[in-house]
């Protein structure tokens, strides 16, 4: 991997504890989203609580190709998103956003009943692994779209108006889920949704989408049914707080040996995160309006965890805790069960110091896709080990964000080449970084500088 140019690159001077408070804002996997349920609406609606990050940015350019108006509203934070003039797009100016997010495919279901058609451009989004899109297509034919792949993109078509149907999905996917949610609620009839994903945002998707109008009930064993209606409002909701930015702070509290209040944090979507962090040797209080982590002195402890789908050990939660791990003392297990890809960041950490071993073999009890298919997707961390300042290059979002973890608890120096891919999910990181006392400087920048910049 070739390293991007000295503009993003950090000079992180390790060794200091992060000590102070942040404050996170609404989620990523949530307020992208909210967004584009505002295009199903026919009056303008409110959502409070939006970070600025670039997940937000794509999706505001994309809404704005399609004719809505996304504008500040009363209190910092706060969009007005106006869909009452959606129009189609070019695709020319729709393609210029290729390669940015994965967002852009939850337009199909709000774009076809709007307009009748879609056009969806390649996806980017996080190399942890194949990120295929095959359920998405699956459940927008099973609504009756007609899907015409060509080398610039998918081109979508509702014939007529889409059909409630009964769809299983083949995993609990997140984005498939939503894609049913965003897609059922206006079609014509019933449509019964199994296996469904059941994470925080999605409830919180499934909140907005009442506001609107909708008609969804979440039931047990993963069962979503929703009752297609005419016609949907605007909405004005707070997105729910970002869960996976909380973690990655806390885990940074604890691998730098420190004590740091994340304003905003909430325990309803963090207990199994707070359980796992408990487990380790971490401490935390839990108040109103946030919660204190802090590392509380002595050893740390080696644990076996496996990611999985909510209420489980979230995938997100595992590359900033597994630098954490390689301070605790014997060994620790991870066992990646959401995407065959999201350790190869470890070598990174190797190379600092710690000693981590992948395996093809899963090494855990969880159910996994991955054992019989030749992918490392589980990891033996030995520690704890010293970890030396390096060169790193960051390879996907929260890998990134392990690595600012892994150079603030080194000894030493490194150069974090690729910060801004940080800017996709962490609001404002160098001035929080700042907050928190990090030794941290673009070159010939000090980091609370760049941050006001
Ligand atoms: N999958 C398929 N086919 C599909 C869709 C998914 O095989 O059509 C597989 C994926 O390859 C993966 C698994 O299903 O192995 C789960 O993928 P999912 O669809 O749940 O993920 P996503 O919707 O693409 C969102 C978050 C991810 C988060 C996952 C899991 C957003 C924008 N992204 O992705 O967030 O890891 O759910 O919770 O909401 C991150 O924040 O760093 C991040 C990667």
């Amino acid at each position: 991997m070739t390293a991007p140019d000295s503009a993003d690159v950090l000079l992180v001077h390790g060794g200091t504890p992060l000590r102070g408070e942040i404050h996170v804002r609404g989620a990523k996997n949530l307020v992208p989203k909210a967004m584009v349920a505002a295009l199903l609406g026919s009056s303008p609606s409110r959502l409070r609580n939006v970070p600025d990050i670039r997940d937000v940015r794509v999706v505001r350019g994309l809404l704005q190709l399609h004719g809505v108006t996304v504008g500040p509203g009363d209190e910092p934070g706060e969009l007005v998103l106006d869909p009452t003039h959606v129009e189609s797009a070019h695709v020319a100016d729709i393609d210029a956003h290729a390669g940015s997010s994965r967002i852009p495919i939850l337009f199909c279901g709000p774009l076809l009943h709007r307009l009748g058609h879609a056009f969806i451009p390649g996806l980017g989004g996080c190399d942890i692994g194949g990120r295929p899109i095959d359920f998405h297509f699956d459940v927008l034919r099973q609504f009756g779209a007609r899907i015409d792949k060509r080398a610039d993109g998918q081109y979508l078509e509702a014939p007529q108006r889409l059909r409630g149907t009964k769809i299983r999905l083949p995993y609990p996917s997140v984005g498939a889920t939503e894609q049913v949610l965003l897609t059922a609620v206006l079609a014509e009839g019933v449509t019964e949704l199994s296996n469904a994903a059941v994470e925080p945002e999605i409830e919180d998707l499934i909140c907005v989408l009442q506001k609107m109008g909708a008609i969804i009930a979440m039931d047990t064993d993963r069962a979503i049914r929703i009752t297609g209606v005419d016609q949907l409002g605007g909405y004005t909701h707070r997105a729910l707080p970002d869960r996976l930015e909380a973690a990655s702070w806390a885990s940074a509290a604890l691998a730098t040996e420190g004590d740091v209040f994340v304003r905003g944090a909430l325990q309803r979507s963090m207990m199994t995160f707070l359980n796992t962090f408990r487990k380790v040797g971490g401490a935390f209080e839990i108040g109103d309006d946030g919660i204190r982590f802090w590392h509380p002195g002595g050893p740390l402890n080696a644990i076996a965890l496996e990611t999985d789908v909510h209420p489980g050990f979230q995938t997100d939660w595992q590359q900033p805790l597994v630098v954490a791990l390689t301070q605790a003392s014997g060994l620790s297990i991870v066992h990646e069960t959401v995407y065959e890809s999201r350790l190869g960041f470890t070598s990174a950490l190797n190379q600092m110091g710690a000693h981590i071993q992948l395996y093809r073999e899963c090494l855990g009890g969880t159910p996994c896709r991955f054992g019989q298919r030749n992918f490392l997707h589980s990891a033996v961390v030995s520690g704890p080990t010293k970890l030396e300042g390096a060169d790193l290059v960051i390879p996907d979002l929260r890998g990134g964000f392990s690595y600012l973890i892994a150079a603030l608890a080194a000894q030493g120096t490194s150069r974090v080449h690729g910060i801004d891919l940080i800017n996709r999910g962490y609001e404002n990181f160098l001035q929080k970084l700042a907050d928190l006392g990090a030794r941290a400087e673009l070159p010939d920048v000090p980091v609370a500088a760049a941050a006001a910049g």
